[in-house]
């Protein structure tokens, strides 16, 4: 399998996790039907010790992606139907590769059960709303290694990148934009 850094919503985050050396605990929250996963698994899997991909594969409204269309009438939803579709798709995907771990449950119960200082790279992409966000955030924190990787997803929409901005001063440390992520190293 060839180091492509192929197509996948972490973008250019990709070259950062080369850097965060190899056995690496990797964590996508929100895996939808697994498209960003294969793209991280083919170019850097051989870096990836474990491959967390968590969701819980439940019907949602998604309120951030709706404000990305900018058209309030427009929603983004999903239906159970769609979703047991997409389960289906991503456990398909996953038989592709041995070091995938497959969490059906949110972010924040995936993540209470995580030791702190425990992983490496984190790829934040199950937000539906600014508050769940939000949460999540300070949720995925703590379980982050120091020298971890922290990328969130979808920071073209303003105030997804806010939260980033707001808890970044908290954090008395700087992350970065780049593309349509923001990318943080603890
Ligand atoms: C934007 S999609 C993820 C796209 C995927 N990362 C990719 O790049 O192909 C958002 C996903 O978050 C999931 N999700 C919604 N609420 C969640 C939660 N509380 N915890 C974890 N995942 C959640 C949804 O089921 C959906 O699959």
């Amino acid at each position: 399998m060839s180091n492509n850094f192929s197509h996948n919503d972490m973008g250019a985050a990709m070259s950062l996790v080369w850097g965060q050396g190899t056995d690496l605990n990797f964590v996508e929250l929100g895996v939808f039907d697994g498209r960003s996963s294969t793209g991280i698994l083919q170019s850097i899997g051989s870096r990836i010790k474990t491959f967390h991909a968590v969701d819980p594969w439940l019907p949602y409204v998604d309120e951030i992606s709706t404000m990305g269309r900018g058209d309030e009438d427009n929603v983004f939803e999903m239906n159970e139907f769609d979703m047991e579709l997409h389960e289906i798709i991503a456990r398909h995907v996953y038989t592709q590769f041995d070091n995938v771990e497959i969490h059906k449950e949110t972010a924040l119960e995936f993540l209470s059960k995580q030791e702190d200082e425990s992983l490496d790279v984190v790829f934040h992409d199950s937000h539906i709303t600014i508050e769940q966000q939000s949460e999540e955030f300070d949720a995925i924190l703590p379980k982050l290694k120091t020298g971890g990787l922290y990328v969130v997803h979808d920071v073209d929409i303003d105030e997804v990148a806010d939260v980033c901005v707001e808890k970044e001063g908290q954090l008395g440390k700087e992350g970065f934009f780049w593309q349509d992520c923001w990318m943080y190293i603890k």
